[in-house]
């Protein structure tokens, strides 16, 4: 019976993991640097956690939940996103006190019932940042500066960093039924998903995608033209903060996002190198998410980058990603050989070396071929003649030279030839 994976869902290979584990050392680089710690999150969560947190009648909690009933009778859903988990556990470990801003980082998979199609995915995975107990815009521009530093060193390009503000809990139910009364207008022209949505969310309008609604859209209320006096003061100092550090950025008044628990500062990034699907990262700030699962008054901050559409459009060519390249590879002639190179192989890897060696006995030119297919630096060719004059042939792959190494002298010599810079080999 021939089992294949669940459609929407990949493997990462070998030759692919290289570039996913070249991102993660670079976000783990930059996060450090602005004092984001990880945090490891469940990949499942009871089921209201999302629900109440996402909102009801988002798509996310609509269609896309995996939710199942456990062998308990409980209600648990998939992760589709971490921030809910995050606010989760730090109101479960009382991660307000002493009170301070809390920076946390996570990476791993998220899961939504999406139809499949390029950069869209069911199992998908996630870098997300959180910044927890303040309000004050620096951390807005703080984290989206974090975002631009850490795109910078990835060497992207072709990516803009759209915000908006989506107004608080006193500009933002007034905009509403602004916002509402103008779509009733326009009812009979917009899509069906719109006129189904508009009573029970009616800034998903904004941001449907069908082409005539886009249209609509562009002459809708906005919500920066109907902000309060402190949410426009709090957007203007974000947009200055961001000038300050030179930090490109345009402002999207369509951008709504598509979970419910946001308010003020809300961003994403789009890449002109995807389709349809072209937002890398979205995020923005929810001020009152920890008070309504019943922790403090905690004012956060957030983003999420989706890892496939981000590797997508790095320029890998010329970049040096890869780190799994052995330091030598072991090819072995004979039986006494074989057994040779097996104890070789222990002793250099605990001398710290990275070793990979042939295992099928092949010719010579086989066992040769796949070393040049480890992409090894050096090949080391051990063979009967070879032990019995008490050497070792090592080839130097990359400029194709060969050496006689006394065995007693090989490790120091290999350490050598390895540290020394190439040119003077
Ligand atoms: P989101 O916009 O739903 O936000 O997702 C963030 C990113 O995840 C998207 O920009 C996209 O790159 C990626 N993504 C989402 N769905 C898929 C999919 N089906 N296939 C591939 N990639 C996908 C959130 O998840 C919020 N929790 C972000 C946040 C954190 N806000 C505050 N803190």
């Amino acid at each position: 019976m021939k089992i294949q994976s669940i459609r929407g869902v990949k493997d990462i290979l070998p030759g692919e993991i290289e570039k996913w584990q070249w991102v993660e050392k670079i976000a783990r680089n930059v996060f450090h640097k602005y004092g984001f710690k990880e945090i490891r999150l469940p990949i499942f969560e009871k089921t209201q956690l999302f629900s109440r947190s996402i909102g009801e009648a988002t798509d996310i909690v609509e269609k896309e939940m995996y939710t199942f009933t456990d062998r308990s009778g409980e209600q648990i859903t998939l992760r589709p996103e971490g921030t809910a988990s995050v606010v989760r556990a730090y109101i479960e470990h009382k991660m307000y006190n002493p009170p301070s801003v809390v920076k946390v980082y996570y990476l791993g998979p998220m899961f939504r019932y999406e139809r499949p199609q390029a950069g869209r995915f069911r199992q998908f995975y996630q870098i997300g940042i959180e910044a927890m107990g303040t309000d004050n815009p620096v951390i807005d521009a703080e984290v989206m500066t974090l975002l631009v530093e850490f795109f910078r060193q990835l060497g992207l390009k072709d990516v803009e960093l759209q915000i908006n503000s989506l107004g608080c809990v006193d500009c933002r139910p007034k905009y509403r039924e602004v916002l509402k009364t103008a779509i009733q207008g326009h009812l009979d022209e917009l899509c069906e998903n719109c006129n189904q949505r508009y009573e029970r969310n009616p800034l998903r309008v904004l941001d449907c995608k069908v082409e005539r609604d886009r249209q609509i859209a562009k002459d809708l209320p906005k919500t920066c033209d109907h902000l309060c006096e402190t949410c426009k003061t709090n957007f203007t100092q974000v947009q200055t903060l961001l000038d300050s550090t030179e930090t490109p950025y345009s402002l999207s008044p369509l951008l709504v996002r598509g979970l419910d628990y946001y308010s003020r500062t809300t961003f994403e990034v789009v890449s002109t190198g995807l389709g349809a699907q072209n937002a890398i990262c979205g995020g923005g700030r929810y001020d009152s998410l920890v008070e309504e699962f019943e922790g403090p008054s905690t004012p956060c901050f957030g983003f999420a980058l989706g890892m496939e559409r981000l590797i997508s459009v790095i320029p890998f060519e010329g970049k040096n990603y890869s780190e799994s390249r052995p330091d030598i590879f072991i090819v072995s002639l004979g039986d006494e050989a074989k057994s040779r190179s097996f104890k070789l192989a222990h002793q250099l890897r605990k001398e710290g070396f990275t070793v990979d060696q042939d295992y099928d006995g092949g010719s010579m030119k086989s066992q040769m071929r796949k070393a040049n297919k480890s992409l090894s630096r050096f090949a080391l060719i051990v063979g009967e003649n070879e032990i019995a004059a008490g050497i070792y042939l090592m080839k130097d792959m990359e400029a194709g030279s060969q050496e006689e190494v006394p065995a007693e002298n090989f490790i120091p010599t290999l350490k050598d030839r390895l540290t020394t810079p190439k040119n003077n080999t």
